[in-house]
């Protein structure tokens, strides 16, 4: 059919595909009346194989023949060959692996599991409707048009003939506009020139009114046939008397009606010209159409004019069509000229109804995230414009409004603000529409930041400001699950985007274990809430609940496997996937076996707790917390890693009674004081109406609160806790014992070296420190007795730092001589100053705080006796924990410091303090996630400062090492101010003035 490069065929009767090999995708189809194998004008070589598919009778034309028709008829020629210039340029474009739409935009073609957005063929080919039927309005009109021209002009409508074809009752583009010129002289309806008739003509042709015979071109002023819609299969019917009488009296308001429909007819032509074919004044024409535009309104003049020159129209004339699928790429935004679309969520239904001047589907394209809705016209003939993805990048990403708001059901439900961020991977990797995971399954790689790369962009996206608990999660697995494309290539990382890590971190605070699993599944059973059963999306979905639970898992370690709410649901959702691995062959390997190793995780934690089920601990008499072994005795097992305390874990403790009898209670860590003052009073004989009570050294009375947890570590220095009926509450008194000692420890201090002490500090302060979990500041801060879980952890770090502070004044107020007072103030400084070193700057705030407290710094007889050199040092060190400017210079210098490092812990709870009493949990019924980012933010501190093992240079080996040890983890002190500055005066009475 094909063998030749002589000729060019006018199929005369029968079909043809137009095929391109290898794949054999078909291109087009081409019907009786159409051409093909014009490449012989230029001597190009075919691009594309065409196949009979039924019985065909051709033209054949000679090269040479063809080539001189061309040469003399160029005018009616080009109309005749173009339809095969578009499908040769597809041809190419193809072959280079490229798409492109007849508007002339080229762009990557997506790989075919992808849901290239459809354009709707109307809106690609200027000559085809953009109604499914013509409005009332025009279809009268156009009647109204038909009949006048019978009557008067009848020669207009007839039978031409046209390449040996004859093309029925058809007028001419050219004879259309003069007749109406004609029509408007001394009439009441005046047409000024011919381009507004012609926006008339095409007011009619955009509806269907009238069309091109073969469909090709928007109205012309040319020499183009055009029929009437009764005309177009066969002959029409001729008009009656009755409809001429009608037509008559009618035909001037159906003028104006054309007259006034003319200007938008001819808009939308320009619109929905390519790009490349618009003129300065198209552009200037759709730019003082996009001034009026809501959506738009918040771009500048000039961002506005470029779209002018890149947007594109897109019509859909049935309601029900979907413009992109949820999960689908973003490859364009919209903005809606007329009609209106549903948004359209999993498991949610309709969510939101968009109408004309909003616009939609920016979020994918700025986040480079999938699609998070469907979008469906919800009445027919929906106009729109569209920006796609590439000229939405270059134009609009930076210019994009600072607010995005999502609504579901007229309810704000998600609050995103533009930020800029640096980028990191390979440009234009769709992280989301591929193959995942993470590059190492290592139960303990966190995949945020993680992936190196040299190449950094500067890009605008979108934040979270606030929403609910359930759309900030919606909105997290579609956007901030990172996935790595098969090819190798990575994923684009944000590498300051913090939102999942911070979700992680802080939700417990608006969405516990027990809202945020079932949500997750819900997410997970993607394929048993939707009707939808595409294998990609669904599996992508699960992926992406997978991976996060793994991440989960990843930034909240033994708490993660500590809640039985969550425990349940990594089993329940292991059941699930197996199923499903062997329901989507092949598509859940990776997520099965990190299901798996998380499973192993929890067993191994469980199996840990088991055996340590009876891990218990006292508080010792002197108020330190020991842990006890099962024979009951306190533990010192140097090798073994400090555990944590665990909310499941008992701790023996005294409950004293006014008269200071006792007894010994065994509760949870997480007993309330209700459930303590239950017991105590059940033990201690005592009726009901009783009080749990804090008495501190200095006989202050704290009362417990009925819900607060973890009593017994959560006391004061030399604390103690007693149980009394209200009225007893005056009488309480401090027990003999929490007086502290009333000797000091100079004479075993002078035989440690500071660098030893420094270091043995630093050690026992770092095991103290990384058993402190995230949450147990969150609690602190939020309020102990919401959240009912254990804050023992740090409960003890903080204990620890005031009982450093108070170790410093407590010896230095009982060191009776001079020379000794001396000999420990040089001694502490030297200590603080190799806490500095090794970064353990907690007990090195503690260190100075206590030399610094009034009972110290008022020994001015110790103070003269300190050498130049050290005096100079602490002077240094006060300036580093200047409060002044919340805490300037410390922040500075911690700033420089690499891990591992021990915080100043206090100011990290001040810190969080702030943040959560400076701003609202919830603001009109939605998450304050800048809020939660804050607070993340101080955790995150915490979790950088431990992000590296402890390696201290350990001081020159000393025969007193294990003495210092024990020295360092039992101080004594006395933690009452009254108390040691009485000490003080002592020592070094006022100085008369
Ligand atoms: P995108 O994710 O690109 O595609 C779907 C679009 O629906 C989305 O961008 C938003 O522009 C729009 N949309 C409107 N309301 C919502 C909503 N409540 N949730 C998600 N998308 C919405």
């Amino acid at each position: 059919m094909y063998p030749r490069r002589y000729c060019s065929v006018w199929p005369h009767r029968g079909i043809y595909y137009v095929n391109n090999p290898p794949d054999s995708l078909t291109l087009c189809t081409l019907g009786i009346g159409t051409a093909f194998g014009d490449g012989v004008l230029n001597n190009s070589p075919h691009t594309a194989t065409v196949i009979t598919n039924e019985h065909c009778e051709l033209l054949r034309i000679e090269q040479r023949d063809f080539q001189e028709l061309w040469e003399r008829n160029p005018h009616l020629m080009e109309d005749i060959v173009s339809p095969l210039n578009t499908v040769r340029s597809l041809t190419d474009l193809h072959r280079r692996g490229e798409k492109k739409d007849t508007n002339g935009t080229s762009r990557n073609l997506p790989p075919s599991n992808k849901h290239p957005e459809p354009s709707s063929p109307e809106a690609r080919n200027p000559a085809l409707p953009i109604t499914q039927e013509p409005s009332a309005k025009l279809r009268r009109a156009g009647k109204v048009l038909r009949t006048m021209i019978f009557s008067h002009a009848p020669h207009l409508i007839r039978d031409r003939k046209y390449h040996m074809k004859t093309i029925r009752r058809c007028l001419v583009g050219t004879e259309m506009v003069d007749w109406l010129l004609q029509q408007a002289i001394g009439g009441a309806v005046r047409i000024h020139s011919r381009a507004q008739a012609i926006g008339m003509w095409q007011a009619l042709l955009e509806e269907g009114v009238i069309s091109h015979v073969s469909q090709e071109y928007q109205f012309k002023d040319k020499h183009l046939f055009y029929r009437f819609r009764e005309d177009q299969d066969g002959v029409g019917t001729t008009p009656s008397q009755d409809d001429r009488h009608l037509a008559e009296k009618e035909f001037q308001e159906s003028l104006t009606v054309l007259l006034q429909l003319s200007p938008e007819a001819i808009l939308r032509t320009i619109i929905r010209k390519p790009p490349e074919d618009r003129t300065a004044d198209d552009i200037e024409v759709i730019f003082e159409e996009l001034l009026h535009i809501k959506a738009l309104s918040h771009l500048s003049n000039s961002v506005k004019r470029e779209l002018a020159g890149v947007l594109f129209f897109e019509s859909h004339l049935r309601t029900g069509t979907v413009l992109f699928n949820q999960g689908d790429e973003g490859t364009s935004w919209y903005i809606i000229l007329r009609g209106s679309v549903d948004v359209v969520i999993y498991g949610k239904g309709v969510v939101c109804t968009l109408h004309e001047g909003d616009d939609f589907g920016k979020l994918a394209l700025v986040n480079d995230a999938p699609r998070a809705a469907t979008i469906v016209t919800r009445e027919d003939n929906c106009h729109f414009l569209r920006v796609d993805k590439i000229d939405f990048n270059r134009i609009l990403r930076d210019a994009e409004a600072n607010t995005v708001r999502l609504k579901e059901h007229g309810q704000d439900v998600l609050l995103l603000q533009k930020i800029l961020t640096d980028v990191r991977g390979v440009e234009g990797s769709h992280c989301h529409y591929n193959g995942c995971l993470y590059p190492s399954l290592g139960f303990y790689t966190f995949p945020i930041g993680s992936l190196v790369s040299s190449k950094f962009r500067l890009v605008t996206r979108y934040a979270v400001m606030a929403g609910t608990p359930q759309k900030m999660l919606e909105h997290l697995l579609e956007t901030r699950i990172d996935i790595r494309v098969e090819d190798g290539t990575g994923p684009l990382t944000y590498s300051k985007d913090t939102f999942l890590e911070d979700f992680l971190l802080t939700h417990v605070i608006f969405m516990p274990s027990h809202q945020l699993c079932p949500e997750l599944m819900k997410h997970y059973k993607v394929d048993s809430a939707n009707s939808r059963h595409e294998k990609e999306f669904i599996v992508a979905n699960k992926r992406r609940a997978v991976q996060f639970v793994h991440t989960w898992a990843i930034v909240v370690r033994e708490a993660f496997f500590e809640d039985p709410i969550i425990c349940s649901f990594l089993d329940d959702l292991q059941a699930l996937l197996l199923k499903d691995f062997e329901l989507y062959v092949g598509d859940l390997q990776m997520e099965v076996k990190l299901l798996a190793k998380m499973i192993d995780a929890k067993q191994r934690f469980q199996v840990d707790l088991a055996s340590s089920a009876s891990q218990r601990w006292k508080i010792s008499n002197s108020g330190q917390l020991e842990r006890l072994t099962s024979s009951g005795s306190a533990e010192e097992d140097e090798d073994e890693d400090r555990q944590p305390i665990k909310s499941t874990d008992e701790i023996i403790f005294r409950v004293y009674r006014a008269d200071q009898t006792y007894t010994t209670l065994k509760t949870p860590t997480a007993a309330t004081a209700e459930t303590i003052k239950r017991s105590a009073a059940d033990k201690l004989g005592l009726k009901d109406d009783v009080l749990l009570v804090e008495v501190r050294s200095t006989g202050e009375k704290v009362p417990f609160k009925d819900a607060e947890v973890s009593v017994p570590t959560g006391l004061s220095v030399n604390g103690k806790i007693f149980v009394c009926t209200a009225d007893q509450i005056d009488s309480l008194r401090p027990l003999p014992e929490q007086e502290g000692p009333s000797e000091g420890t100079g004479d075993v201090l002078e035989t440690f070296s500071s660098h030893d002490l420094a270091h043995q500090m630093s050690l026992y302060d770092w095991e103290l420190f990384t058993v402190v979990h995230e949450y147990e500041l969150t609690y602190q801060v939020f309020g102990r007795h919401q959240f009912r879980k254990s804050m023992s952890n740090l409960d003890v770090f903080l204990r620890r730092f005031n009982e450093l502070q108070f170790w410093v004044v407590t010896e230095l107020c009982l060191a009776s001589s001079l020379s000794r007072r001396v000999q420990l103030l040089r001694k502490f400084i030297k200590v603080a100053a190799y806490c500095r070193d090794y970064q353990n700057l907690n007990a090195f705030f503690a260190i100075v705080m206590g030399l610094s407290n009034v009972a110290v710094s008022r020994m001015s007889q110790t103070w003269e006796r300190l050498p130049g050199k050290l005096r100079k040092l602490y002077a240094d060190f006060e300036a580093l924990i200047d409060p002044s400017r919340n805490h300037r210079r410390y922040r500075i210098i911690v700033a420089k410091l690499a891990p591992p490092i021990i915080p100043f812990m206090p100011l990290l709870l001040k810190d969080m303090t702030f943040s959560h009493e400076g701003n609202k949990t919830y603001l009109e019924g939605l998450v304050n996630f800048e809020k939660m980012h804050m607070i993340a933010q101080t955790l995150r501190t915490l979790r950088y400062c431990r992000s590296q093992v402890l390696a201290l240079e350990p001081p020159p080996i000393s025969k007193v090492q294990q003495e210092v040890r024990e020295y360092i983890r039992n101080i004594k002190v006395i933690d009452n101010q009254r108390r040691l500055t009485q000490l003080s005066n002592t020592l070094e009475p006022r100085r008369p003035c």
